[in-house]
């Protein structure tokens, strides 16, 4: 996303001393939370040409308890691309960042029953490539929970199964002069707080007291999927 329009879309709330998530006409807009770059796993400033094709990574945005998909597809996206949310509002997805504007981000938590990634087992996953007898069609994010499937390239837009809307997206920056990549904010129908109340104990166990609520400020350290979690389960 352009920096210029992002920072122009949140200055309007900012005026207002918050930070809505719908104007009056029911559009969703942007919404800011740290600036915050991405590392690799040894905590160096990740580079965009660093990342593979098609692999799934993982990394925390905006709440340190909240897992994002990082993707370089490898193709360029669509741009400005018009979706809506769960209850009908509706918003624009600029397209993805950096070279070829083929690196997009999305919160991985499903919205269907918000089946996530845990450091134990995934059931969510993007899919380059097909296995054999496997459900998920190409070039999708596919949730093996109830099968819903979501189109990276097009805004997470849902493509079939029960999820009500969009994964929400992770609005990215991209620096040229370091081949770096920013998180800045979030745009769709994001769901931290259901999540929250749904896995408030499980949370705790894996993050510790209060640890998955506390905004990200700063630093995200990328992992690739396989090194985050010791199962992923594809169907
Ligand atoms: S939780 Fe993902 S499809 Fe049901």
């Amino acid at each position: 996303m352009q920096r210029r329009s992002f920072l122009r879309a949140c200055a309007g709330y900012a005026a207002l001393g918050a930070a809505p998530s719908h104007s009056a006409q029911g559009e969703v807009q942007p919404r800011a939370y740290s600036r915050t770059r991405l590392t690799d796993e040894r905590a160096q400033p990740l580079r965009a040409e660093t990342l593979v094709a098609g692999r799934n990574y993982i990394f925390h945005y905006p709440f340190e308890g909240t897992p994002c998909f990082l993707i370089k597809l490898g193709r360029p996206t669509g741009r400005n691309v018009r979706l809506r949310t769960e209850n009908g509002n509706g918003y624009e997805w600029p397209g993805g960042v950096g070279p070829q504007r083929g690196i997009v981000a999305y919160s991985a938590i499903c919205t269907h029953r918000m089946t996530y990634p845990t450091r134990q087992i995934s059931f969510i996953s993007y899919r380059e490539r097909s296995t054999a007898g496997a459900a998920a069609k190409l070039n999708t994010i596919h949730c093996c929970s109830e099968h819903s499937e979501y189109d990276p390239a097009s805004g997470a837009r849902v493509l079939s199964g029960p999820a009500p809307q969009p994964l929400a997206a992770i609005l990215l920056e991209y620096e040229p002069a370091t081949d770096g990549l920013y998180a800045v904010g979030t745009l769709g129908g994001d769901m931290y707080n259901a999540f929250f109340a749904k896995y408030e104990m499980k949370l705790e166990l894996d993050y510790g007291s209060g640890r998955a609520r506390r905004r990200v400020d700063g630093v995200s350290v990328v992992a690739e999927l396989g090194n985050f979690c010791k199962q992923q389960v594809r169907c």
